[in-house]
């Protein structure tokens, strides 16, 4: 499974980048303005630097929401830089747009799925990455870990090539729960990546070997 931080924070990023495990960055105009990214210029030349510190998809979000604009907009996301990848929503607008990007080898990542149904019309336009919310739906009760594992059924029965991308990932367990259905991608904060690494027997196993070998080297 890749993985890829969701965050348009430049420090968590090389952080992420740095510990030779990152794949991909995810971005929305959420994570842009919680950073101060605001502007057209701005908002373009920290999508460049964040091409710049990761060597593979960067998803770069449209913000205008008809099929003119999103192809319009999206084309000139890709000629930034040859890791950036046009992040649509999953609206009718959207769909045709995807369509569109497939044909002219633009790569896409399909967000805001909450839906199998949504998630098999990305996959039939052509979507590279569909984005399930993971997260988002558990927070309103629903299964969000039995929607990533819906689709990999439908995608599998028909062979589709569009990647699941779990997005909305909050914690270590979502992770690894992703992992065990197949999903191609995860997308989550950095806190939780690093969460995957501690284990208090880790820790405690550690702490003894050192203090044995301070003992034994006395
Ligand atoms: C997807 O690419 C989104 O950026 C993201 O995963 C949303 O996560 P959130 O529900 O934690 O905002």
């Amino acid at each position: 499974m890749k993985f890829f931080i969701d965050t348009a924070n430049l420090e968590e990023i090389t952080e992420a980048n740095d510990l030779g495990i990152l794949d991909g960055v995810t971005t929305n105009p959420s994570l842009m303005a919680k950073e101060n990214i605001t502007g057209k210029d701005a908002i373009i030349k920290h999508y460049k630097d964040i091409c710049h510190i990761v060597n593979g998809p960067v998803s770069a979000e449209v913000i205008t929401t008809d099929y003119k604009g999103m192809i319009e907009e999206g084309t000139r996301l890709s000629d930034l830089h040859h890791n950036i990848v046009v992040k649509v929503p999953m609206t009718p607008e959207g769909i045709k747009a995807i369509r569109y990007f497939s044909e002219n080898k633009i790569r896409t990542n399909c967000t805001l799925i909450f839906s199998a149904g949504q998630a098999i019309l990305a996959a039939k336009a052509g979507a590279t990455y569909v984005s399930p919310f993971v997260g988002r739906l558990d927070d309103i009760s629903a299964d969000g870990i039995g929607l990533i594992a819906q689709i990999r059924r439908i995608y599998d029965n028909y062979n589709f090539e569009t990647q699941i991308l779990a997005a909305s990932v909050r914690h270590p367990m979502h992770i690894i729960d992703c992992a065990e259905i197949g999903a191609d991608v995860m997308t989550g904060p950095l806190k939780a990546i690093m969460q995957l690494a501690h284990h208090p027997l880790t820790d405690s196993g550690l702490a003894k070997f050192l203090a044995d070998f301070e003992k034994g080297n006395k």
